[in-house]
């Protein structure tokens, strides 16, 4: 294995799917991990199987079907949920168990009402059981980004020791700082004696809008795995975005990383997650945004139409989507008009283009966005006329 991949470890069916209304049936997750695995995901977590029998259902029948992709089950660090998730998981060529129980001391004071002492204990617990079950065991340390970190490095050795294959250190509130995060992983490699034997992965929310921030700090300081979800979504204000690191990696070749994600098939993914969770993406969103390929100010468009990498860093195919497109606005300049009227079939002199122009500006003044059928209107009858005759 390359030192150099990043396993992207796909949550959508697990932590995607706690967005509140978006729960799927086994049918509608099915249809979803059969893409992931299309996509090239290394790990499907598909789901909590103790938490529901349709979950518990829906990891079951996700095992049977996905063939390359490692399949998660989720549990805490209780006897019962590491049972029933071997039990969900028992037909997967590769199962992994990921268990886990919170590492800060506002988890261990509220939430458990024990000591840290007993956190290291229930986790070695937790680690060793999975291990009767499956040879891939992830261990999460809940709300690793507020842990105290000489605490946080003893438990992870602990759970290593114990046979965890992969630890996770989650940001569960999102509250770090990118560099802050960055530093909790380099102390991990730095303090953690057998850190060797196990992947660290970044598992991130996005309450400060910063988790595909932080995620990218992670593998920067050693991470291997990132936690993320198709369009970000997940509990609150979500996760790490997938198709936001997978660009990020691809883009900066520095980073000197790599993800075996096919990113064609990125925006097909992104649009059938978002009908079949029914949560529409906002137009801004990064890579799968509907507006993350338009080109509306006049400044703008009159680059892009010289030179598309003037504005734009990604082309629209490397990931899937549609072609870029040039909104007419009242910010749009002449040589945007005289591009869509082109696209329209017409063909003017630049005088004709000056004319055009004021007409134009009337229009877009009175709309958000001019329309072809609009252009189609604006052009007087007799300068359509001509532009037929010399178009013919
Ligand atoms: O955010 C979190 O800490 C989690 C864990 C259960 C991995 O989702
Ligand atoms: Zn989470």
């Amino acid at each position: 294995m390359s030192h150099n991949k990043i396993h992207i470890f796909d949550t959508t069916l697990r932590d995607g799917e706690q967005v509140p209304g978006c729960k799927l049936n086994t049918k509608e997750k099915i249809e979803l991990a059969l893409s992931l695995e299309q996509l090239g995901v290394d790990i499907i977590e598909a789901g909590f199987p103790i938490s529901s029998p349709g979950d518990f259902e829906s990891v079951h029948e996700i095992s049977k079907i996905i063939k390359n992709a490692t399949i998660c089950g989720l549990t805490r660090a209780v006897q019962k949920d590491i049972e029933v998730a071997a039990a969900a998981l028992k037909p997967a060529v590769r199962p992994r168990i990921h268990t886990g129980i919170g590492a800060s001391d506002i988890h261990i004071k509220y939430k458990f009402n024990t000591t840290r002492e007993d956190i290291i204990d229930r986790a070695v617990k937790a680690v060793k059981l999975s291990k009767n079950f499956v040879d891939d065991v992830e261990f999460y340390a809940e709300d690793a980004g507020r842990a105290d970190l000489s605490f946080l490095a003893l438990l992870i050795e602990k759970v290593i020791a114990a046979g965890a294959t992969v630890v996770n250190i989650p940001d569960t509130t999102g509250y770090c700082l990118p560099h802050q995060y960055g530093a909790i992983i380099a102390y991990l490699k730095n303090h953690v004696s057998n850190i060797d034997r196990a992947i660290i992965s970044c598992h991130c929310h996005n309450d400060l809008g910063l988790a595909t921030a932080n995620s990218i700090a992670g593998v920067a300081h050693g991470a291997r795995q990132i936690e993320c979800t198709i369009n970000g979504l997940g509990e609150r204000a979500g996760n790490t975005s997938l198709e936001e690191v997978v660009m990020i990696i691809k883009q900066h070749k520095e980073l000197d990383l790599y993800t075996d994600v096919n990113s064609q098939l990125l925006y097909p993914l992104s649009r059938q997650v978002s009908d079949t969770m029914r949560v529409p993406t906002q137009p801004n969103k990064a890579i799968v945004g509907a507006n993350a390929f338009s080109h509306s100010s006049g400044i703008h468009q009159d680059g892009f139409l010289k030179e598309a990498t003037t504005y734009e860093i990604i082309a629209p195919s490397e990931v899937g989507a549609d072609l870029s497109k040039i909104v007419l606005t009242a910010r749009s300049g002449r040589s945007a008009l005289a591009f869509r009227l082109h696209k329209l079939g017409y063909q003017f002199t630049r005088d004709e283009i000056d004319t055009l122009y004021e007409l134009f500006l009337q229009v877009a003044d009175s709309k958000k966005e001019v329309a072809d059928n609009d252009l189609h209107q604006m052009i007087p009858e007799s300068m359509k006329i001509v532009a037929d005759a010399m178009a013919h």
